[in-house]
């Protein structure tokens, strides 16, 4: 073996047990940033790449931009050594490389894998022999192997491969997903095992050393796909089982029976039951997007998701429903939607976070306007909200007083900040998407 060879990666093996190895994370956004700020807290020094100026910016400047992030720990990272930087030339300095850009579906519900591309051809050409490079975001199985590292081949202008055996030159590539639960501390984040998919054995052991650095356990698993389909088996868990209760909770409410009451009596079952929970319609950047990537995959390989296309069918009925019920909750106190006054309250797609996205709340709000209501919103994270992917709300957050003044209050995300018994009683009618007025019993409260 010849020792010009080996090395790169004898280098980057040691620079990684030394903590010494610089590590580049790409897309400072949800799961990048606190990516870079753990890395950062245990030593590594690191460098966060992002497009947004903005972001970049607010960053060196020791700002945050995620709530839940406070700007006193970018500062404790900057003095670490943490920088941001839109310059991509600075690839060629890191040793291991993170990509954790947005993997959204396109106007056609189709994945749209123009962020992973585009992050390919501008590191490709500042790759060097023995870097690691993995990518975080959630992508159907192949992505790794069949778009990103033919993109990182061909960008490289030192003709560099992505190296499968130890013998080989090149740099070194792995799929590890992204597990984070936003808003859930009830697990630390480096407790939560990562898996980890290698190229190759020697990027997965680079990979796994990487990472044991800062979680506790690694998984390793025998290729990248294998590793990219545990992430969406997880998440296509969560969106049949979510539709699932969805679906008992509609039929429950038509029996009279409460659906939150049976879920509390089946979690007691200490084996083969996992408690999840009915709720408005499903959001975020993953639940509602991730399934898909795989129904579209699937059809390559002439095969129907068909769970998966039932179960986007159920939640995204979810937001209809609710209007239903408002529809129902009004009509009894002899109103009509049409004319009837409605504060949403909440508007992230859940409790206690700053993130809209695909929220069933924004869709609330347009099918209310919809149908003449007269819409305002309350969310303590969100002062405004103006044009979204789907909608151009254009709306500004209206304060907590005066509930009587509308005809219905409506519980969209339960935010722990409200106060829910004097919300119920200040208005004239709550609509409850989220059993948040559990304990309350009020012949105002309408629960959905
Ligand atoms: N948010 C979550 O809870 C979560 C959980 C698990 C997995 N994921 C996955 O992680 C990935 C990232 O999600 P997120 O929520 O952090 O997204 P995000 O939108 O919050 O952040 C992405 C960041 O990438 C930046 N970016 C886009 N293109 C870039 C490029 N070419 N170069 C550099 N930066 C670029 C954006 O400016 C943004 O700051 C997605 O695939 C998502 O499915 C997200």
């Amino acid at each position: 073996m010849s020792k010009t060879i080996l090395q790169p990666v004898a280098e980057i093996r040691s620079r990684i047990a030394g903590r010494a190895a610089r590590v580049g994370i790409i897309g400072l956004g949800y799961v990048g940033l606190p990516l870079a700020l753990l890395f950062s807290e245990e030593g590594f020094p690191v460098t966060g790449f992002d497009i947004d100026a903005v972001k970049v910016a607010a960053l060196n400047s020791g700002g945050s931009y995620i709530v839940r992030i406070p700007g006193t720990e970018i500062q404790l990272a900057q003095k670490r050594g943490f920088k941001a930087t839109d310059d991509y030339s600075a690839i060629r300095e890191m040793d291991a490389v993170i990509i954790c850009v947005p993997t959204p579906l396109n106007e056609f519900h189709e994945p749209d894998l123009s962020y992973i591309t585009g992050t390919a051809r501008s590191i490709a050409p500042h790759l060097r022999e023995g870097q690691l490079i993995v990518l975080e975001s959630t992508t159907y199985p192949g992505t790794t192997e069949e778009v990103l590292i033919p993109l990182l081949e061909a960008g490289n202008a030192a003709g560099l491969r992505a190296a499968r055996e130890e013998q080989e030159a090149g740099f070194h590539v792995a799929f590890s997903p992204e597990r984070e639960d936003p808003g859930n501390d009830t697990v630390a984040r480096r407790n939560i095992p990562k898996v980890i998919g290698g190229f190759g054995a020697v990027a997965g052991d680079l990979a796994s050393a990487l990472y044991g650095s800062i979680f506790n356990r690694t998984v390793p698993v025998s290729s990248p796909a294998a590793a990219e389909m545990t992430k969406l088996l997880e998440n296509i868990y969560r969106c049949v089982n979510i539709a699932l209760v969805n679906e008992l909770k509609q039929l429950s409410h038509r029996m009279g029976i409460d659906i939150f009451e049976v879920i509390d009596a089946a979690k007691t079952k200490p084996f083969g039951f996992q408690a999840f929970y009915p709720g408005p319609g499903l959001g975020g950047h993953c639940i509602p997007i991730d399934p898909f990537y795989l129904s579209w995959k699937a059809k390559q390989f002439d095969f129907r998701t068909r769970f998966i296309e039932l179960a986007g069918e159920v939640n995204i009925a979810m937001p209809y429903y609710v209007i239903e019920k408002t529809t129902e909750a009004l009509n009894a106190q002899r109103k009509p939607l049409n004319g009837s006054k409605v504060l949403v309250l909440g508007l992230a797609y859940k409790r206690d976070i700053d993130d809209l996205r695909e929220s069933p709340s924004l869709t609330i709000i347009e099918l209310l306007r919809q149908r003449g209501a007269e819409v305002s919103y309350n969310d303590p994270y969100f002062p405004s909200v103006g044009r979204g992917r789907q909608y151009d709300l254009n709306m500004t957050c209206t304060p907590l007083d005066n509930l009587a003044q509308y005809d219905c209050v409506l519980i969209v995300t339960d935010h722990s900040a409200y106060h829910y018994p004097q919300i119920v009683t200040e208005s004239q009618l709550v609509v409850d998407t989220r059993n948040a007025t559990r304990g309350i019993d009020s012949p105002k409260i309408v629960r959905c």
